[in-house]
């Protein structure tokens, strides 16, 4: 089953608070931390609804996984993030010039991410947001550490000035909540003070989709809506548990099944 459910409401309403923040929204200017358990559908959402969801809004979005490539550095992976995401939306729109400064991100004597990100503000008078997924990765070391600051030291930059054409915003998720929770209430870590939320667990209709979606491939012997959404929390809202567990219902010779034990 590899159809996703889609969460546009969510999405457009976190997007709507971090792009338009009411005043008791501004806080989210100093930065999100997201924790939700492994397996629960945050890259998921982030990538498919809520990235979709700022563009729509008119942000640029970023998105790094710092899991992708443990054999990484995280300031490598965040800076090759930024400078693809410019270059794409340079050559779309705002001419050569910025180019120069965004080739010299991370390179001796090149442009800080500061610059390179208050350029790209002032030029192209809208928001970016960056969305770091697997971000405590970052808080448990030195080098991590320093990207944070020099993420902050960009935040600064751009949101603090009297006037700006737009802001800069960073989402971090997390599958550790301890790390998560740390990252905003430690006082040596960068975001010291960003706000800290749970990423909101797939739900019943998620539940109701995926039945649907198993009754239309012809599947029976499919349990109500209700012990679904039983099953699905005795899972800990885990999409794949879930759809391992409705296996069982199907019997040892349904398609799929020998792949889904343990
Ligand atoms: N909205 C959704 N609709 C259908 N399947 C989903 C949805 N969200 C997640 N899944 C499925 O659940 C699994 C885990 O999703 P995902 O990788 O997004 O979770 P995660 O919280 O980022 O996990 P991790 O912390 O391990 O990175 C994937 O196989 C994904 O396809
Ligand atoms: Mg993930």
């Amino acid at each position: 089953m590899t159809e996703i459910f889609r969460r546009p409401k969510l999405a457009q309403e976190l997007a709507k608070q971090l792009l338009k923040p009411s005043v008791l929204d501004l806080g989210l200017r100093s930065g999100l931390f997201m924790f939700g358990p492994h397996g629960t559908g945050k890259t998921t959402f982030l990538i498919r609804d809520l990235a979709p969801a700022l563009e729509k809004g008119g942000a640029l979005v970023v998105y790094v996984d710092l899991c992708s490539a443990p054999q990484r550095s995280s300031q490598d992976m965040v800076e090759e993030a930024i400078r693809e995401a410019l270059s794409e939306r340079e050559s779309e729109a705002l001419g050569s010039e910025l180019d120069i400064v965004i080739d010299g991100l991370g390179m001796p004597g090149g442009a800080t991410i500061a610059e390179v990100l208050k350029t790209q503000v002032d030029r192209a008078k809208s928001d970016i947001v960056l969305i770091i997924d697997e971000a405590q990765e970052a808080a448990s070391t030195q080098e991590g550490q320093g990207i944070m600051k020099a993420l902050k030291a960009a935040r600064d930059a751009i949101n603090i000035r009297l006037e700006t054409p737009g802001h800069f915003m960073l989402i971090g998720a997390c599958s550790d909540q301890a790390a998560c929770i740390k990252m905003t209430t430690d006082q040596i870590q960068a975001f010291y003070g960003a706000v800290n939320m749970t990423y909101p667990l797939l739900g019943k209709d998620y539940v109701a989709f995926l039945l649907a979606r198993l009754q239309q491939e012809g599947h029976c012997n499919l349990p109500t809506l209700e012990i679904a959404e039983q099953l699905f929390r005795a899972v800990h809202s885990k999409p794949v548990e879930l759809i391992r567990a409705l296996l069982q219902f199907q019997g040892p010779t349904a398609i799929g099944s020998s792949s889904a034990e343990p």
